[in-house]
């Protein structure tokens, strides 16, 4: 429905990097490191990288959740983690803004970076990580409040208080989730009495209001009727021209139609999610070069 090879995709952004970057996932094959051009036009690997994992693992206590994780997320695309329940893709997304923190016993080990600059360790100032890297969960999470309240507590918390200046993010905010037609009478009302799909995109709203560089959103259309979930699909697209946006989602359909890149994650012998294969969107569905990822994706798994 929704087709990736709009002009304003291929438009080369601002976030062109100035050199493909090698890529260093697991067991790079032949199509890895040449930049393959895909069937939608872009090639993701040609932008520059946004974030960073060097080997990392993840502790939950005793509990081993991830095994030496390596991957590079390129700027201004959108990136679907997949795999199988419990294999780890909620665990990754929450490293990216740190969100892990806040479970007790929590170990994170090797490095993330974020524009270079590591975001792993002691001195990473979350609250400013967390405005850089915004989240949408799976379930609409909107505040009991009003339609105008929840697009701007950010900004508010931000030191934002102005009238005009929230105004303003208020409405840029809805235009870009494409809800301020719709709602721009009703902003006093309260947000709870939204339908479950524009109350989805009033978290996106909010999470766009503070101007973060990238989305994480965390089987976010899951909870969704279709058209719903189209509309979603839809932003993302739209969105990618100038956040990098990283998904998780059960739905190899989404993950098809919406992602630049796959990232496939399993549980190894050992029960630690680990990364099988991470690649262009449609090099891995068309040519997965491992047995699991192919079991999966066609729905052989379990
Ligand atoms: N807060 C936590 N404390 C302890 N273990 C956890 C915690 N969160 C997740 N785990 C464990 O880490 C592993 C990975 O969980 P995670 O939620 O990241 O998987 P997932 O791939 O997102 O699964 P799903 O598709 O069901 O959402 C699981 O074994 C889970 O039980
Ligand atoms: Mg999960």
């Amino acid at each position: 429905m929704f087709e990736k090879g709009e002009e304003g995709r291929l438009a080369p952004g601002p976030a062109l990097g100035p050199e493909p970057e090698p890529e260093p996932g697991p067991e790079p094959g032949p199509s890895s490191g040449s930049g393959s051009v895909l069937g939608n036009g872009i090639n993701p690997r040609t932008r520059a990288v946004k974030l960073r994992t060097r080997a990392v693992n993840l502790y939950y206590g005793d509990y081993h959740a991830l095994r030496d994780i390596t991957m590079d997320i390129h700027g201004c695309t959108i990136t679907a983690i997949i795999g199988p329940s419990g294999c780890g893709k909620s665990s990754l997304l929450r490293l990216f803004n740190r969100m892990n923190d806040l479970i007790p016993g929590v170990r994170v080990e090797g490095q993330i970076l974020l524009d270079d600059q590591p975001i792993t360790g002691k001195p990473t100032d979350v609250t400013m990580l967390r405005r850089r890297v915004g989240m949408v969960f799976q379930r609409p999470n909107v505040f009991p409040m009003s339609i105008y309240d929840n697009v701007v507590i950010g900004p508010r918390r931000h030191g934002v208080k102005q009238r005009l200046a929230l105004d303003a993010i208020a409405e840029r905010s809805l235009r870009q989730v494409a809800l301020w037609e719709e709602l721009k009478d009703s902003l006093k009302k309260q947000a709870m009495g939204l339908s479950p799909g524009q109350q989805q995109r009033l978290c996106i709203a909010r999470a766009l209001a503070v101007k973060p560089e990238i989305i994480l959103m965390d089987e976010s259309c899951s909870a969704l009727d279709p058209e719903s979930t189209m509309k979603i699909e839809g932003l993302m697209l739209e969105l990618t021209k100038e956040y990098t946006i990283i998904i998780v989602t059960h739905n190899m359909e989404q993950a098809r139609r919406v992602s630049d890149m796959s990232a496939f994650m399993m549980i190894d012998e050992d029960k630690v999610g680990t990364l099988v294969e991470y690649a262009p969107t449609l090099e891995l569905f068309a040519n997965p070069r491992h047995q699991q990822t192919e079991d999966y994706i066609t729905g052989r798994y379990g």
